[in-house]
């Protein structure tokens, strides 16, 4: 039996092995070293060399459609090219919606209200550095941490990393799963109750599920109550990020062009309305007369544009951005 098992495992490696192509060794050696990885076995490396040749060809041949200006996006070999879509919907993504009949407190843009054609809270001083949620589906923890950052930076002109960790633990009697999924309007609820949230510096970031430890004595934040965006509407969405700040917002991150991105503007038809990743809307504009939404994620600063995304926007709520996007006030 067991040497049965050993000659199907070793014609495994074998035959996964004659299709990797030779002539990508080089480049394969060097994506590694760029992105420090090391497998464990022989048969991970063969595996992982698999998935990132599928990936190198869609790379490929869509840049070679951008450079034909079919695209509004290019795409690049990231920390995350030998990870198939699947896996990283399973493992980097979490969003999970709850089932409430209505929504709390619904934004409603004021009459004559300021609306600039771009913004970019980064350029206010509101969006702290990019995080890494790492192979833990907290994506809902940082969204709703960047949306309140910026408000305590407005409101006392500090800017400080809140912790995603705080959440992770200690917010899983309002729904939330740790690093199995969660979402923001119960994290900004947790932090009502709790009347407040530690400091990321006081409270790092693990990437694992553990046990409670919120300390008043390092709180960085409060929260006083939470407001939702009505359903699918662009023009809220704009007239919310222009007036009130950040946004978090749940999108469609299930296509390979998606962790894939590296600059322009995404836009992929086969996205969907049906989001599954919680992120932060920080701004908008328009880019070679494409509107986008400007997007920050938390995949670490390699994943597209230096950690951000610029998303197509007026464009039949793509990839459902507008559809749940909501902010904490303090
Ligand atoms: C994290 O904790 C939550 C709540 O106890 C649980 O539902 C979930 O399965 C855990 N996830 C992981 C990855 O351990
Ligand atoms: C909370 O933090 C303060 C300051 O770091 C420390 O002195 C105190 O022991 C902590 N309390 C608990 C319960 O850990």
């Amino acid at each position: 039996m067991k040497l049965l098992a050993w000659i199907l495992a070793s014609l495994a490696v074998a035959t996964a092995h004659l299709h990797t192509d030779p002539t990508l060794d080089n480049h394969w050696e060097l994506w590694k070293k760029v992105h420090g990885k090391q497998y464990n076995h022989k048969k991970e490396d063969v595996e992982r060399r698999l998935i990132w040749e599928k990936n190198l060809k869609l790379v490929m041949l869509h840049n070679l459609e951008y450079s034909l200006g079919l695209h509004s996006y290019d795409l690049g070999m990231n920390h995350l090219a030998d990870m198939t879509s699947e896996e990283v919907a399973a493992l980097l993504t979490g969003v999970k919606i709850p089932h409430r009949p209505d929504r709390n407190s619904v934004y409603r843009p004021r009459p004559g209200g300021n609306v600039p054609d771009s913004m970019d809270w980064r350029e206010k001083g509101c969006v702290t550095n990019v995080k890494n949620q790492g192979a833990c589906g907290a994506c809902w923890a940082f969204s709703a941490i960047g949306a309140l950052e910026a408000q305590v930076k407005l409101k006392t002109g500090n800017l400080v990393s809140l912790s995603a960790q705080n959440l992770v633990d200690c917010s899983m009697m309002y729904g939330n799963h740790g690093c199995s999924g969660g979402y923001m309007t119960e994290a900004f609820q947790y932090i009502i109750d709790n009347d407040g949230i530690d400091s990321d510096a006081s409270y790092p970031y693990m990437a694992q599920n553990g046990t409670c430890h919120y300390n008043a004595t390092t709180r960085a934040a409060t929260c006083s109550k939470f407001v939702e965006l009505p359903y699918a509407d662009e023009a809220a969405l704009k007239d919310a990020i222009a007036n009130i700040g950040p946004v978090s917002v749940a999108i469609d991150a299930k296509q390979p062009t998606f962790f894939l991105y590296r600059t322009g503007v995404y836009d992929d038809p086969r996205c969907t309305q049906d989001v599954n990743h919680g992120v932060l809307a920080i701004g908008y504009g328009t880019l070679d007369g494409k509107d986008f939404w400007l997007v920050k994620n938390s995949w670490g600063e390699y994943f597209g544009d230096k950690g951000y995304i610029r998303m197509s926007r007026n464009n039949g709520n793509h990839c459902g951005i507008a559809s749940y996007g909501c902010y904490p006030q303090i």
